[in-house]
């Protein structure tokens, strides 16, 4: 299917590429924040336990546009965790940090 918005093929490979890594990134962030919204603790819990949530929550939402508008440039969206770890500039967090380690880290 080619894709008729102006930019050439080039530019379209280059776009679906970056978008991507986007994917990607939202992908390691969104598990960032459910495994910080499961395992924060301490004196700001509930305050940090829902701030995680609602920002989960919005990831979500970015997430499912970035591999939409994947698509509708005519590519497939990765979707597996393998994939993701692959194109993502981020990394993981692999430790179960304190209030504030969690906090800089995102
Ligand atoms: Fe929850």
């Amino acid at each position: 299917m080619t894709i008729k918005i102006g930019l050439s093929k080039k530019e379209l490979e280059k776009s679906i590429k970056n978008l991507t890594v986007v994917l990607a990134n939202e992908m390691v962030l969104y598990v960032k924040l459910r495994k910080f919204h499961w395992n924060v603790s301490g004196n700001s819990f509930m305050e940090l336990h829902k701030l995680f949530e609602s920002q989960y929550t919005e990831t979500e939402h970015n997430i499912d546009e970035v591999a939409e508008r994947i698509s509708k440039l005519g590519s497939k969206s990765i979707g597996s965790m393998k994939e993701f770890l692959e194109h993502t500039t981020l990394k993981e967090s692999d430790s179960y940090e304190s209030q504030k380690a969690m906090l800089e880290e995102l």
